[in-house]
């Protein structure tokens, strides 16, 4: 599991009921599988609170999906669970790996001063030549297209090219699964549309690299392959992004009829 950033202030609290069924299962033609996942809380006065539930998804290898739904509804605690940063309560998953997650604030990012070095942060625990950690780090960025950066400083760049650079990061250490949570979240169109594209932009140029992206963008779901769609907890749609968009807009025209 890659990590480049001081992650744990920001995890929601580990599950504290108990575990019954984590068994990992997997399938070759999926870089992403949960089955029946189910996420609780136990608060101080001992209520199980459910967070996740009864949760499947099957995310094909080399494919860009995104995960929506509204505030609270799980996303991140999703997300979380196939990163291998939370247990889930119930349920069984498989994500291949290496996997890495990426964060929203693209200041939490930055772990060197320079690109490069930034780049090459995670490689010094592989037995690599000097030649080597510079090929791996050159073709990482240019996956997400910011090579001719490789000396600026980390600091000097837009919210977009942190995000960028972070992903070459996961990338320069063979990262087989991206789990991105909310990435454009701080950023302007222009970054928007530039984070995108480098994730697509990767995935067509890495052999067999596959991203799951949490957005609230209705209008990113253009550059998906798929979508899953939760509410409450619940996975409520799952397929081809282009049906999972309509559905959404479907769903959103007939709550605005119910209100006006
Ligand atoms: N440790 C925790 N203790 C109590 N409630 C929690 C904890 N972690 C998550 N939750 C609750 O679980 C629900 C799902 O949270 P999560 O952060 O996964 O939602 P999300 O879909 O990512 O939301 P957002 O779109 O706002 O990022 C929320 O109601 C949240 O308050
Ligand atoms: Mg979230």
């Amino acid at each position: 599991m890659i990590i480049r950033a001081p992650f744990r202030a920001s995890l929601p609290l580990q599950s504290n009921v108990p575990t019954r069924n984590n068994t990992v299962v997997g399938g070759d033609n999926f870089a992403i599988e949960s089955h029946s996942i189910s996420y609780s809380i136990k608060t101080e006065k001992g209520k199980v609170v459910p967070i996740l539930k009864d949760c499947s998804l099957k995310i094909p290898s080399g494919q860009f999906w995104m995960l929506l739904g509204p505030n609270g509804c799980g996303k991140s605690t999703l997300l979380k669970i196939l990163a291998g940063l939370l247990s889930p309560t119930d349920g069984r998953v498989h994500v291949r790996k290496p996997r890495s997650f990426v964060f929203q604030n693209p200041d939490h990012q930055v772990v060197m001063p320079t690109v490069e070095a930034d780049v090459a942060f995670g490689l010094g625990r592989f037995n690599l030549t000097n030649d080597e950690k510079k090929l791996r780090v050159a073709k990482a960025l240019t996956a997400v297209g910011m090579y001719d950066y490789l000396q600026r400083p980390v600091q000097t760049l837009s919210g977009g090219q942190k995000q960028r650079v972070a992903i070459a990061g996961a990338l320069v250490e063979e990262c087989k699964v991206l789990l991105l949570d909310e990435l454009t979240t701080f950023l302007d169109e222009s970054d928007q549309v530039g984070v995108i594209k480098a994730v697509k932009n990767t995935l067509s140029s890495c052999e067999d690299v596959s991203a799951l992206w949490v957005t609230h963008r209705l209008e990113e779901l253009e550059y998906a392959d798929g979508a899953v769609y939760m509410e409450d907890g619940r996975v409520v749609m799952h397929g081809e992004a282009s049906t999972i968009m309509d559905s959404i807009e479907a769903r959103k025209a007939s709550y605005n009829n119910t209100i006006y």
